[in-house]
């Protein structure tokens, strides 16, 4: 029982017996950047709502700064800010009047609110846009909004619950780089998240959730360095050949033909193979497959990834649904509460 955030055997059964969260253990230090990875319906959200005292356990303990979430709740809301899922700022007050709102809630006044107001506006660079209302803000600048919103009353520990989910890369990449400035100032960050190349970057342990449970925890070089294996990515030029599934034919000749191949799975363009020394096979795997003319569109070798990881553990790749920045174009098209 050390870190800012302590979790032991925490679970969570819904009113009506789902099993949300089935007894998870695990600790943040103080001034980490710390990633909760999983699939849809995992139970991040629900684990995020017990630490920021939103929703009560069932059974396990959880604390938060040396605070209960059951018998401290109120001295745990005054040190965190915490981003929901869904973006909550009001749509008929400016951006500025959303974060003044928020603060004055918090108990600051004057001078001092106005000045962090302007600061924080500066950092998610909503400067130019702070007096329009929110209701005619694109998508990234209400994720943005709603993120300095959290940081008014200067929390020591961030809880974000995909903050960057169905945003453009653009605004996706903008967010990040905050959220990577405010830890380097020495804010906790836990977040949750589907968007693992940035979790590789930007976050220092993870744990990996799935069906309730943590599967995996480690620092990202720790977790892809335990799949011991390069992933080869096979794709194929046809699906059917010789009237058979091409990947049950090629899966066929790949593992009576080579040793030193720990896994096989099935990817969107054929094959993910795992193997040590992977560049090794490459060359190989091309001639067997020449001589028993299974046609390759595609070859490629790569050290492992913690889409990787994610897949070993939990049998899934994580899906993201790609968000193109033209869906946003829409800035104007205010959407009614
Ligand atoms: N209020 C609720 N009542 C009953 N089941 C719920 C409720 N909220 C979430 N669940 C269920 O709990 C599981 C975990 O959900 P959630 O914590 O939202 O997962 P995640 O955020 O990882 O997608 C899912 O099966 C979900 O359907
Ligand atoms: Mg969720």
């Amino acid at each position: 029982m050390t870190g800012i955030i302590d979790v032991s055997q925490l679970a969570k059964t819904y009113g009506d017996g789902t099993k949300a969260v089935k007894g998870i253990s695990f600790n943040v230090s103080e001034g980490e950047f710390f990633g909760f990875l999983g699939p849809n319906g995992a139970g991040k959200s629900t684990t995020i709502k017990i630490l920021t005292t939103l929703l009560r356990k069932t059974s396990g303990s959880a604390s938060v700064a040396g605070f209960d979430v059951d018998s401290d709740g109120a001295k745990i809301r005054k040190i965190i800010g915490v981003q929901n899922q869904d973006t909550v700022v009001d749509e008929d007050l400016t951006g500025r009047e959303n974060m003044t709102l928020q603060g004055e809630l918090q108990q600051m006044h004057g001078q001092a609110l106005k000045e962090r107001v302007d600061e924080l506006l500066k950092i998610v660079d909503l400067v130019d846009a702070a007096d329009k209302r929110a209701g005619f803000y694109s998508g990234g600048m209400k994720k943005r909004l709603d993120l300095a919103t959290t940081l008014v009353h200067d929390p020591k520990i961030l809880f974000l619950d995909e903050p960057t989910t169905g945003l453009d890369p653009q605004s996706r990449a903008a967010i990040w780089a905050y959220l990577k400035r405010l830890n380097e100032q020495g804010i906790t960050i836990f977040i949750t998240t589907q968007y693992l190349e940035e979790v590789d970057r930007l976050c220092r342990r993870l744990a990996i959730v799935d069906l309730g449970e943590i599967v995996a925890q480690g620092t990202p070089s720790e977790l892809k360095h335990e799949i011991g294996a390069d992933s080869i990515s096979l794709g194929f030029e046809n699906s059917t050949m010789n009237g058979g599934d091409t990947r049950s034919k090629a899966k066929e000749l790949l593992e009576k033909k080579f040793d030193g191949i720990s896994n096989i799975v099935n990817s969107d363009i054929g094959l993910t193979v795992y193997a040590k020394n992977g560049g090794f096979l490459v060359p190989e795997i091309v001639r067997a497959f020449d001589d028993a003319k299974i046609g390759l569109s595609s070859i490629g070798v790569s050290s492992p990834t913690l889409d990787d990881v994610f897949l070993k553990h939990t049998g899934k790749r994580i899906r993201v649904e790609e968000v193109s920045s033209a869906n946003y174009r829409g800035m104007f098209s205010r959407r009614r509460r």
